[in-house]
């Protein structure tokens, strides 16, 4: 058991890390040729990261946009940053004071994962445009998000994983060496739809986690009449065409 899973886990790890590295790199290389930031916008490079910030940690612009989808949207990825946040109790040993601390509510911010899935999911079947360009991949991953969210509370408060040994698995995966797991069906599921979750975040919607820092329209400074903005390719042929007529 535990030498199967953590063959799973390393595996979709290493795709999880080569895979969206390689989409981080693509999202960098690509050209921006147009000046387009969503106005008002900020004037300055540190406006540019205060706004960048407020979108990370309040979802912004969605707080304009909708205030329902802001809401759950909202409490599942507060739920699930806290909840990730407290699984360092599995990693770390000693556990940090702030890592002890979360953990005493990590089943409340559990909690506010299904709650805000369950808005998320609702609003696909029930708001007439978000559903005609809903596609079966969008509902499904909703559905998979509540799946782990409710097989980890289900551990917590039903059918009880050994702990200690989760966590002497979880200690052994940092170091190579591969613990033992006794069986137990919701802890299977938990960890395997975790492999899931990192086997397709290279590939899926998921990205959009990266992908908002490299978002044209959130990370450029509104300055075109004081800087002319050209995109690297743009600026090459630019000199080129400048070689040419020159020569
Ligand atoms: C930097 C981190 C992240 C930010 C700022 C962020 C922000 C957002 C925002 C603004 C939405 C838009 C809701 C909408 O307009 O419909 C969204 C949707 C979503 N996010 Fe994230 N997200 C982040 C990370 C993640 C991660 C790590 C996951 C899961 C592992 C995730 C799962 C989802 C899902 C499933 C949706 C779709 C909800 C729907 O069906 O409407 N997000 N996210
Ligand atoms: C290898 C990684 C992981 C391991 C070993 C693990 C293990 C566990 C265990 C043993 C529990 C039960 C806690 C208890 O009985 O007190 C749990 C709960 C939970 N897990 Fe995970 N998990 C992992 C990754 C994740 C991920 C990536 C997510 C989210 C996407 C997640 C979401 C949850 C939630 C929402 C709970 C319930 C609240 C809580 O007790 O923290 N887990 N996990």
């Amino acid at each position: 058991m535990g030498l199967a899973l953590s063959v799973i886990l390393y595996v979709t790890l290493g795709v999880f890390i080569i895979g969206t590295l390689r989409r981080i790199a693509r999202y960098a290389s690509t050209p921006a040729p147009l000046k387009i930031p969503t106005t008002p916008a900020p004037t300055t490079r540190s406006g540019v990261v205060m706004r960048l910030g407020r979108e990370v940690v309040l979802f912004e612009s969605l707080f304009k946009a909708s205030k329902w989808t802001w809401l759950f949207g909202w409490l599942f990825h507060a739920g699930l940053f806290f909840v990730l946040l407290a699984h360092l109790r599995y990693f770390t040993e000693p556990v940090w004071w702030w890592v002890a601390l979360l953990s005493q509510f990590s089943p409340y911010f559990g909690m506010m994962m299904l709650i805000g899935l369950a808005g998320l999911l609702a609003r696909r079947f029930l708001v007439d445009r978000v559903r005609y360009i809903s596609a079966p991949s969008d509902y499904l991953m909703l559905v998979f998000l509540m799946v782990i969210a409710g097989s980890g509370l289900a551990m917590r408060y039903w059918l009880h994983a050994d702990i200690v040994q989760v966590k002497e698995f979880a200690l052994g995966l940092l170091a190579f060496d591969f613990g033992i797991l006794s069986f137990n069906p919701i802890l299977v599921l938990h960890l395997l739809l975790v492999a899931f979750l990192l086997l397709i975040f290279p590939f899926s919607k998921l990205l959009h986690a990266p992908g908002l820092f490299f978002s044209p329209s959130r990370n450029q400074v509104d300055n075109p009449r004081e800087k002319r903005h050209i995109a690297a390719w743009a600026k090459s042929a630019n000199t080129n065409s400048t070689e040419k007529s020159r020569g």
